[in-house]
């Protein structure tokens, strides 16, 4: 299938790149770099990189259409696109909470355009049953703000506490709408804590600032940062720290690849839940594993798999950090039959940290 992945340069668009690619499929990138890294897709996938802002409407219809000519003497075919895995987006809560017009605007703004562009009425006219193009969209468990109760299912009520939730909320729900108005089939996928890299280090996560825990106390453990901050160790957990559920970027990829199935005629899995003949275009499913690890044991992994101590300092607890998020993924593991390679969490960071070393 044709896919456009947008924000394909980022870290789990990158993984699910590499995913794609094995998995037969033919993914064209779109990403403004501004988080992303273009060697990625050229260099090391070799795939058509167009950096671009997903907002901009006419370069995006010409993409969608097959019709751009940005690839003009390269080995690469325009075709139309056939499914979109839309991962362009902020991710940074507490960002959020000091400039949430910033997310709002990239988060919302950008990704009703690019909805704008995948069920429009010339779009939908030239395909089957008048259909818009088919998304798989990046949500996350910080639509759920402060849930009331853990594990988390899909069901549990959405109340996010972050412009950067709220961003992701808005978008799922102009998803459902076009769902009715567009016959927009699409999956949303609310991710929990991405981790680790490929088992080859050929890619892994490099956010510039980097916010996420895990690599954040390894490059405190070999000595790339000098201290890492914890905020808060007053929460209502075991250890006082937040605790998060893990899932490995490899599985988090893997699994997009599943959800594309759904998009394709007669599948085994469209055939086996018939989501769309019953007419609910718009399939929700979380992404975890369903166990919760806190940030000192976060700390304790990285100092035996480096064998470095990991120097830090507790600081006043962050807004938007609810104490306790765990995921049930029951929904996806019973749909698509999924069966995550690297649940634990041990594996997840030997991968990061032997990336995280790779080039040292
Ligand atoms: N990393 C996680 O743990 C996690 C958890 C839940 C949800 N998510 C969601 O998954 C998606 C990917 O996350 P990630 O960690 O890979 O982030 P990332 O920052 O590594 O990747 C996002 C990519 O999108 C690109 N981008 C951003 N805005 C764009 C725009 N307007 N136009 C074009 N490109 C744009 C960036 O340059 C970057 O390459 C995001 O939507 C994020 O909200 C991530």
């Amino acid at each position: 299938m044709r896919v456009l992945v947008t924000g394909g340069a980022g870290y789990i668009g990158s993984h699910t790149v590499r995913a794609l690619i094995i998995a037969g499929h033919d993914p064209i990138v779109v990403d403004n770099l501004i988080c992303g890294h273009a060697d990625v897709i050229t260099k090391i996938f070799r795939i058509p990189l167009i950096v671009s802002n997903i907002g901009n409407k006419k370069l995006l219809e010409e993409v969608i259409n097959g019709k751009h000519d940005l690839l003009k003497g390269t080995v690469h075919e325009n075709k139309i696109i056939e499914a979109v895995l839309h991962f362009a987006a902020f991710a940074y809560v507490g960002e959020s909470i000091k400039n949430p017009i910033k997310y709002y605007s990239n988060n919302v703004q950008e990704s009703i355009s690019l909805l704008e562009s995948i069920c429009s009425p010339e779009i939908r006219s030239q395909r089957v049953n008048n259909s818009s193009i088919p998304i798989v969209f990046s949500s996350s468990c910080a639509t759920y703000g402060v849930p009331s109760r853990n594990p988390i299912s899909e069901e549990n009520s959405q109340k996010p506490i972050s412009p950067y939730g709220k961003s992701k909320l808005m978008v799922e729900e102009i998803i459902k709408d076009l769902a009715k108005s567009a016959n927009l089939k699409s999956v949303i996928l609310r991710y929990f804590n991405a981790a680790g890299a490929a088992e080859d280090s050929l890619i892994g996560e490099k956010h510039i600032p980097e916010t996420h825990l895990i690599p954040l106390v390894i490059n405190t453990a070999i000595g790339l940062n000098r201290e890492l901050t914890i905020f808060g160790d007053d929460f209502n957990t075991p250890d006082g720290t937040c605790i998060r559920d893990y899932i490995h970027v490899v599985d988090l990829a893997d699994a997009h690849v599943l959800a594309l199935d759904l998009f394709v005629e007669n599948s085994k899995i469209n055939n086996k839940l018939n989501t769309f003949k019953n007419k609910e275009n718009c399939n929700i499913y979380n992404l975890g594993n369903g166990k919760g690890v806190s940030v000192l044991e976060i700390i304790k992994i990285v100092e035996i798999i480096t064998k470095k101590k990991v120097t830090y300092k507790v600081s006043e607890r962050r807004e938007g950090d609810p104490p306790l998020l765990i995921a049930s993924a029951e929904k996806f593991i019973r749909d698509f039959e999924w069966k995550p390679k690297y649940t634990n969490i041990e594996e997840m960071i030997f991968h990061a940290y032997k990336w995280a070393t790779k080039s040292i």
